[in-house]
């Protein structure tokens, strides 16, 4: 029988654990597929020294777990990040942010020396722009990067959480967008990131992976 989408997350997860440097502390990302390395990184905590986490939900489960999280200020460098994404291309470009932490992922990955993506097949696109992008806003700002959104033919929503709009880590609000083709994933992130009120477009293209763990009906694929 085919691997299921959580097994393909587990084999990745899993994966990444060669990644990391032992004696060192590892960035760590956000969600369902990074929950399987930090289940995996258990298992190897006496070799490391802890973990900088992009989130509130990455620092509760490293912790449960026993391993010490470090603030991202009291450390310089980090070999590694490990992260999944939402979308990821060819090039190591990536959609993230469905987890709603992106900032604070782009803050831990643009400290990394080396990003590696951890993903099921299914994220691998050609072109970014399918996932509706998350971008974290100032709550004052919403209204209009939504009219900056539409004048690039996409359709920007409030992230809602039971009804109320979704109140990040950092106090901001997410704007989900539609209908976008991100062509270049360089461009489109330099400029977005310059609009008044944008505190982080989920588009990681500055800090696009280096290597991507890909699970696949026939194992994990490295792509660098
Ligand atoms: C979190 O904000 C996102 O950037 C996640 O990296 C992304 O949503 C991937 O999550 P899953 O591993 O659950 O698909």
């Amino acid at each position: 029988t085919p691997l299921t989408q959580d097994e393909l997350k587990t084999l990745v997860g899993q994966a990444a654990l060669q990644y990391v440097v032992p004696g060192e502390i590892v960035g760590v990302g956000t969600g369902s597929t990074v929950n399987k390395f930090i289940d995996a990184l258990a298992s190897i905590k006496d070799q490391i020294r802890g973990a900088v986490s992009s989130s509130v939900a990455s620092t509760e489960r490293l912790q449960a777990l026993g391993i010490t999280v470090f603030d991202s200020n009291e450390v310089e460098r980090l070999s590694v990040y490990i992260d999944g994404a939402d979308e990821i291309d060819a090039h190591g470009n990536m959609v993230k942010g469905g987890g709603a932490a992106l900032t604070r992922e782009k803050i831990v990955a643009a400290q990394s020396d080396r990003f590696v993506c951890i993903a099921d097949e299914s994220k691998l696109v050609q072109t970014l722009g399918q996932f509706p992008l998350p971008v974290e806003v100032i709550p004052m700002a919403t209204r209009r990067v939504i009219q900056q959104f539409a004048a690039k033919g996409g359709v920007g929503t409030i992230r809602l959480k039971n009804g109320q709009p979704l109140v990040t880590d950092n106090g901001q609000y997410i704007i989900d967008v539609t209908g976008l083709q991100i062509a270049d994933p360089l461009a489109f992130e330099a400029e977005v990131s310059q609009w008044p009120g944008v505190v982080t477009v989920g588009v990681f293209a500055f800090q696009r992976a280096q290597v991507c763990l890909l699970g696949t009906a026939s194992g994990v694929k490295t792509l660098n």
